[in-house]
């Protein structure tokens, strides 16, 4: 067999959110499937990138007072540790903000211009005059055209459900400023999709490059339609690249940010001295691209006609998967589901949800849910009980001594388990995970009723059966290797410790075929823990937002009875005139940074953005209610004129209000969203 060339991408994940277990499905089962190719002797790459552009990042650089590649490049960290924690092993991770992506959205985009498929038309959106931007509709909110209620999102009423442009909300406001925003007209530059129709409709239709079910729904949602032209790009005020033949415009950043999937790949050429073109402009090379179905529209018909009309290696496959549930609904602030991966890895092994997800993982586009009860019981039985389970019951009688010189007879069982190689090859090579793992079970199933009938426990008492023993150890050894070798695309560290235990490398899936013989036991180290509830709760714990500014789904407006907790009233501070008020500045102000005074037992050292350059340090005595990292990023209100202090850790140069009597009991205020750093407490 020939060795496939294959480059892999999963999505670009925005620069402007950390990683959570939501897109650890993507990139967990993207993983594994490179992993395996790579197990399979094929020459395969695995790219990524931050996505960086667009208008999220923009708004985030302006309220946390700092540029754009700032807070592109701490985001960046994160992500990386994160991925790292999982195990997920790119070969490559980018960012759509390198010169490489430039320079490709330059010859894509004079591709596409000398196509003939650029057209200019005049755009009406809302222009937020105070911020001096164009606003996405996400940033604006008003009153519901149609059932009047209040405070509803530029583009759909929850309330009624309609659906309408932000232009047409009663009272529309900005909520970057809170100016009511103006229709401003602006020349856009569009792409004619309808051009390629018949093109898209034949690769779509092919029936080799996407899931049925995705097939049929762009035919029944597009495809029987004229294709509607694409915006692609941004007047300034724009994070992303500039237009060359359109100055003061910007790509969208949908047209940047799959072009980054071709930046990255060129990024890892150049430090491994291949050819871009060997893997984009070569019939020879399969691209498959892993994204959410979310994503679909972009992936399946604009960037197939990017590619098509550029001249690019079309994407051999698109790989599709549903979105993640947690106990069967969508991930949850309020309930503690919507679990970030540090969290995660705060309290769990990688192992245990990239086996999880393999378990449920299939080649539709079904939703996936994670139920933290069978969670639980599947790590615990399936990887604890079953898998590990084969080698701590065999390898202690061996420790420090080599498997049999020629391997024992074993009833057939490693003969079977070599047969499962091929189908449990395909079942990979589909994504239809759940029935893989299904399939390794069983064996693993088999062996350890090859371990419970043969009791070495019992026969290693008898020195007369020693060699029995050694047997015993050797045919259970073995087959626990071909459990680790077919595992170890899901669980890389498992096959690494069986590598130790064994002393021999996992490193072909055909090795699956040939038993080891005669080679030394390492003593055994235990290969995983068990996973207990109470760290399952640590983590939903952790995970929960109790910050109602914050938690998206946080219950809309619930009745407060503040009956029994009120206090007392406390007798009041002398009256006061609005002149002695307004002497105290009080601003809002985004803590971009926390961390503890360690020489100090009640003190954090905080830094704030009062908006723009101005950053205050501030030390505040809220350590016992309060972590750092559950600060960072978060509003509070800000006394910014007080005198500065000396103190004995460093200059304080203002507090931060909050209510209640100290110690763990300190109440952080904070202002509505909507609210930005800098504006004046009144
Ligand atoms: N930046 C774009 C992708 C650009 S690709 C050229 C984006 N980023 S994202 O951070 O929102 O999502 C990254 C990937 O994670 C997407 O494929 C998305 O579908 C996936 N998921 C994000 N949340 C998810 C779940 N809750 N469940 C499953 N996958 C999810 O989209
Ligand atoms: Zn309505």
């Amino acid at each position: 067999m020939t060795a496939r060339r294959i480059l892999v991408t999963a999505a670009l994940p925005y620069a402007n959110g950390h990683i959570h277990l939501g897109h650890l499905v993507e990139y967990i089962q993207t993983d594994i499937w490179v992993r395996f190719q790579k197990l399979r002797g094929n020459k395969c790459v695995f790219v990524c990138a931050d996505d960086t552009h667009g208008t999220a990042i923009m708004i985030r650089a302006r309220q946390e007072g700092r540029s754009e590649e700032a807070v592109i490049a701490d985001m960046r960290d994160a992500h990386v540790r994160d991925f790292a924690g999982f195990d997920i092993a790119f070969d490559n991770y980018g960012s759509t903000n390198s010169p490489e992506n430039r320079a490709l959205c330059h010859e894509i985009w004079a591709k596409i211009r000398e196509a003939g498929l650029v057209k200019e038309e005049a755009v009406e959106q809302l222009f937020d005059p105070k911020e001096g931007t164009f606003l996405a509709d996400r940033f604006v909110r008003g009153t519901c055209p149609r059932c009047k209620a209040e405070n509803q999102p530029g583009d759909n009423c929850s309330k009624c459900g309609a659906t309408y442009t932000p232009a047409e909300l009663i009272n529309p406001k900005s909520t970057l400023s809170g100016a009511t925003p103006e229709v401003r007209s602006a020349q856009h530059l569009f792409i004619e999709l309808e051009k390629l129709h018949s093109f898209l409709a034949e690769w779509t239709q092919s029936g080799e490059h996407l899931q049925d079910e995705v097939a049929n729904y762009l035919k029944g949602h597009f495809l029987g339609d004229t294709l509607r032209n694409w915006d692609v790009s941004r007047p300034a005020p724009y994070f992303g690249f500039e237009i060359p033949d359109a100055p003061g415009n910007y790509w969208y950043v949908w047209f940047d940010a799959p072009i980054g999937y071709i930046a990255s790949t060129h990024e890892w050429c150049k430090k491994h001295g291949e050819q871009l073109d060997d893997w984009w402009k070569n019939p020879d090379t399969e691209v498959h691209h892993f994204i959410g179905k979310d994503i679909t529209y972009f992936h399946t018909l604009f960037w197939p006609g990017m590619l098509k009309t550029a001249g690019f290696n079309l994407p051999h496959k698109v790989h599709i998967h549903g979105f993640l549930t947690v106990g069967g609904e969508k991930m949850s602030k309020s309930l503690g589901t919507f679990v970030m991966g540090s969290t995660y890895l705060k309290h769990l092994d990688p192992a245990f949800i990239r086996y999880y997800y393999a378990s449920k993982l299939g080649p539709r586009l079904d939703d996936l849910d994670l139920n933290l009860d069978e969670f639980i019981a599947k790590v615990n039985a399936d990887l604890v009980g079953k898998v590990v389970n084969i080698a701590s019951r065999a390898a202690k009688f061996v420790a420090e001594q080599t498997l049999c010189e020629s391997y024992p007879s074993d009833g057939g069982l490693f003969e079977a388990a070599a047969a499962k190689a091929d189908v449990i090859a395909d079942l990979y090579e589909r994504c239809d995970y759940n029935n893989a793992m299904r399939e390794i079970m069983l064996l693993a199933d088999a062996a350890n009723k090859y371990v419970d009938e043969k009791q070495p426990w019992v026969l290693r008492k008898d020195p007369s059966k020693a060699a029995e023993v050694r047997e015993i150890c050797s045919v259970a050894l073995n087959l626990f290797r071909q459990l680790a070798l077919y595992l170890s695309p899901v669980l890389p560290k498992l096959a690494q410790q069986t590598a130790e235990l064994l002393n021999v490398p996992i490193q072909r899936w055909d090795d699956v075929r040939s038993p080891l013989v005669g080679t030394r036991v390492s003593p055994f180290k235990h290969m995983l823990q068990r996973v207990s509830v109470e760290q399952v709760q640590a983590m939903t714990e952790e995970s929960k937002v109790v910050d109602p500014a914050t938690a998206a789904d946080a219950p809309a407006a619930p009745q407060w009875n503040d009956g029994p907790e009120a206090l007392a009233a406390e007798p009041l501070a002398a009256e006061c005139t609005i002149d002695d008020f307004v002497k105290v500045d009080l601003r809002v102000a985004r803590i971009l940074s926390a961390e503890d005074v360690l020489e100090a037992n009640k003190l954090l050292k905080l830094t704030l953005s009062l908006g723009g350059d101005s950053k205050r340090q501030v030390f505040a005595g809220i350590k016992a209610a309060y972590k750092p990292e559950q600060l960072v990023g978060r509003l509070v209100i800000c006394v910014a004129n007080l005198k500065p202090r000396q103190m004995k850790f460093g200059l304080s140069e203002g507090m931060i209000c909050a209510s209640g009597p100290g110690g763990k009991d300190v109440f952080l205020l904070a202002p509505d969203s909507g609210a930005v750093p800098g504006q004046r407490v009144h």
